[in-house]
């Protein structure tokens, strides 16, 4: 089938964090279509094998194409892109973008000292795609990469502030603390809604940086570079699915992304 205009953009995540993603785009592209896949009945990625995951991206990418007839697909998790981006860009009939290159490149245009740190899952930190796309932004940048395993189930859980959510915070980002950064990357799409945690234990002084509106003026280009951007007069429609609890998707979504998350309908694999 030829990729036309006129269908949806498609995006997944593990979870919720793609959400974060999601609003950036609604609001920079609100006349075009979204289906939004969150994968909670098989969340977190990020302790998984990277095969695994690599796996779990296809088929839900494949979906978006397939059942949904999406004309590009936005990778919302950097777990999932970290180990699946490359593949889904050769094997998908339709243009892919990840959040990785985005993140790196705001990365590289916050940081005045070019002392800069990364956090996100095992996964993403243990594959060294952001090592890759840092070394590639024509910066040379001293990096404290550290992973943060837990914080994506207290988001999970709808739990983003508190004192356990605090220490928790206070030990895993010890090490990019004392390495003395001046810009943070959330490289893990669901800390944006830890962020106020995360700001008050790095201090004042260090900018923290999301790859969600970077990645959506990516998707804007892409639109425009492709020819595939919907009407600029139309108003665009937001379809969201879970694998897991429906219910419980809707609430706590509506809560994260905002009253566009009306209702949630149900993603299974074929
Ligand atoms: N939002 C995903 C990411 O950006 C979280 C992965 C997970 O489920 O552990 O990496």
């Amino acid at each position: 089938m030829p990729v036309t205009p006129s269908g949806p953009i498609g995006m997944f995540d593990s979870g919720f964090g793609g959400l974060t993603v999601a609003r950036a785009v609604i609001d920079l592209l609100p006349n075009e279509d979204i289906v939004y896949v969150g994968d909670t009945g098989r969340y977190p990625y990020g302790p998984r094998p990277a095969g695994e995951v690599r796996e779990f991206a296809r088929e839900i990418a494949w979906s978006l194409v397939d059942d949904h007839g999406a004309k590009a697909v936005v990778v919302a998790c950097n777990t999932a892109a970290a180990v699946a981006f490359d593949q889904l860009r050769e094997e998908l009939p339709v243009p892919v973008i990840s959040v990785i290159e985005p993140g790196a490149r705001a990365l590289s245009i916050a940081t005045r000292s070019g002392r800069v740190g990364v956090i996100g899952t095992v996964g993403t930190i243990s594959s060294g795609a952001y090592q890759r796309a840092l070394g590639a932004v024509g910066r040379s940048l001293d990096l404290t990469a550290t992973a943060c395993p837990g914080f994506v189930e207290f988001v999970e859980r709808g739990q983003t502030s508190g004192d356990e959510v605090m220490l928790l915070a206070e030990r895993l980002l010890a090490p990019v603390v004392a390495a003395g950064v001046d810009s943070l990357l959330l490289g893990c799409t669901h800390y944006p809604y830890l962020s106020r945690v995360i700001s008050e234990v790095m201090g004042p002084g260090v900018v923290l940086v999301s790859s969600a509106d970077e990645t959506a003026f990516a998707l804007a280009q892409l639109m425009r570079d492709a020819s595939l951007g919907a009407h600029p007069a139309r108003t665009g429609t937001h379809t969201f699915l879970s694998s897991g609890d429906v219910e419980w998707f809707a609430d706590l979504g509506r809560r994260l992304l905002g009253p566009e998350l009306m209702q949630a309908g149900r993603w299974s694999k074929n």
